[in-house]
């Protein structure tokens, strides 16, 4: 035992914690929530330590909640702590760095949490690894169609990294690096476990050197330095801001930076800025639309599409999809595909939709695209374009007493209602399969798909179409399975599509 160890255990005080004495003690480190294990350490033990770290400023959880950020155990080596760990429900366990009585002890005689190490790192046991690991992490697809991806991310602290890095080099037009990225991150959200050592990343495709390091750094230090100085940027904080902005894309963003905007204050404030009617309805509406959707109003708002379809005509066919059909709690819209069962007769429709949504006074923005779908210009070979056709994207206007369990409010909002974007996508008949899964995703699923079905296939898949390249012929495809069936791929359900 180290010398700070020593002083700690001979310093023994047999009284409990008082939560009266807590609360006057100061929070100095309040990105730090320390859990002590009790099991080997001893509940008197414990005690001590507790009021020794708060006494330093730390702040310490006496229950294993999901706020804990350092959960330090002793002598716990072989004791069965990870399975332990496991059974506690916590939200997510990846975030949580499990460590040796030594980083603390070290933490106490600096008087701050001192900087987490590997050698702190209490590693999980082989023969706990095994029985909990669901599936063997071998052979994993480089291509994101090939694995199955549910909404459960367990490699969130990594995920959320490289999504920073990919958006950052996005708006440095790093094309190449933003897609290695993403395609690194989509990998990561299949596995079935959480990464817990850089030996785990071994054999997985797509983890270029950048993405190691960083995966490594954040094993070590539970943190990306490279990421916390992106998002420190000026620059980088201004375009995500303005991008957040609905018809504002990285281009204008761009541009108002240049001209040393920095807020919506000084950009509504610029007179030489012209926006579009689409931006000043994303300024208009900015509190409600930044704000996720839940699925109960993704619920509520696919009876008001539906009942308004049926009523124009009943026989139409209306499917919800994006995230939400891949079975996600909020998305930042929600997605719908309408199509007749005879071709042809969708011709029209949709403006009858948008006009009745007017009328019952609930359409707040359209922007309405006709279509520009022509068959005999397929296959085309641009694939990251949008589709031909014809489709809106509106604001609408949602009631509380429409949605179950009410709408999610802002705080101190007692408006009976919330703007929410809504997209709305008509394809003909016969092409509804491939823009059902086209409109589905997500964004590095179909991504994937395409490139599977040319690199792979010698086939072009898009929104309008199947096309074989060798046989010359477009393939048929009534159903999303027809699709899958085309390519020599397995069935993969919506919601194992969150890649
Ligand atoms: N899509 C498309 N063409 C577009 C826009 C979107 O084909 N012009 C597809 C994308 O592949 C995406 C899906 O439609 O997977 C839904 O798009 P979007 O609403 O942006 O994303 P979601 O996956 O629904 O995510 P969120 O929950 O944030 O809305
Ligand atoms: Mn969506
Ligand atoms: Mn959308």
């Amino acid at each position: 035992m180290n010398h700070a160890g020593m002083l700690l255990r001979g310093k023994k005080r047999s009284r409990p914690v008082e939560a009266s004495a807590r609360c006057q003690e100061e929070v100095k480190f309040k990105e730090v929530m320390v859990y002590l294990v009790e099991k080997k350490m001893g509940r008197s033990r414990r005690n001590f330590l507790t009021s020794l770290a708060r006494s330093k400023g730390f702040r310490v959880d006496d229950v294993l909640s999901d706020e804990v950020t350092h959960v330090v155990a002793e002598d716990n080596q072989a004791g069965g702590l990870w399975s332990w760990l496991r059974e506690q429900g916590l939200r997510d366990i990846s975030k949580v760095q499990v460590l040796d009585i030594s980083w603390f002890t070290e933490s106490m005689r600096e008087g701050r949490p001192v900087t987490v190490e590997s050698r702190h790192h209490i590693q999980e046991t082989l023969a706990e690894t095994v029985c909990s690991t669901p599936a063997a992490v071998d052979n994993v697809s480089q291509y994101a169609c090939q694995r199955r991806t549910t909404t459960e991310n367990h490699n969130k602290m990594f995920t959320d990294a490289l999504e920073v890095l990919a958006e950052s080099s996005e708006f440095n037009e790093n094309e190449g690096r933003c897609l290695a990225f993403r395609r690194a991150a989509s990998v990561l959200k299949s596995l079935p476990s959480a990464v817990r050592s850089l030996g785990a990343t071994q054999g997985l495709p797509c983890l270029g050197e950048h993405t190691e390091a960083v995966i490594e750094e954040i094993l070590q230090f539970g943190r990306c330095f490279k990421v916390e100085e992106i998002q420190c940027d000026e620059r980088y904080q201004a375009l995500k801001l303005f991008t957040s902005v609905f018809g504002v894309g990285p281009k204008t963003a761009e541009k108002w930076y240049r001209r040393g905007l920095r807020s919506f204050k000084e950009i509504l404030n610029e007179p030489a800025i012209q926006l579009n009617k689409m931006q000043r309805a994303g300024f208009l509406y900015y509190r409600d639309i930044s704000k996720t959707v839940s699925k109960a109003e993704a619920q509520a708002l696919r009876c008001i599409i539906e009942e308004t379809v049926h009523w124009i005509m009943p026989d139409a066919i209306l499917a919800l999809t994006g995230g939400f059909r891949r079975g996600k709690e909020y998305g930042h819209d929600v997605d719908f595909l309408v199509t007749t069962p005879e071709l042809g007769r969708e011709e029209g429709l949709l403006l009858h939709v948008i006009d009745r949504l007017q009328d019952q006074g609930i359409l707040l923005y359209c922007e309405h695209q006709g279509t520009t779908f022509d068959a005999t210009k397929l296959p085309s070979c641009n694939f990251e374009a949008m589709d031909h056709f014809e489709k809106c994207f509106l604001i609408v206007r949602l009631y509380e007493d429409q949605v179950e369990g009410g709408l999610q409010r802002n705080p101190g909002d007692s408006r009976a209602w919330r703007a929410i974007r809504v997209d709305l996508v008509v394809p003909p008949v016969d092409r509804y399969a491939t823009a059902l899964l086209g409109w589905t995703g997500s964004r590095q699923f179909v991504r994937d798909l395409r490139r599977f079905a040319r690199k792979e296939r010698r086939m072009l898949f898009d929104n309008h179409a199947l096309y074989d390249k060798t046989k010359k012929m477009f393939l048929s495809t009534t159903t999303e399975e027809d699709i899958f069936v085309h390519l020599g791929l397995e069935y993969v359900e919506p919601w194992q599509r969150n890649a």
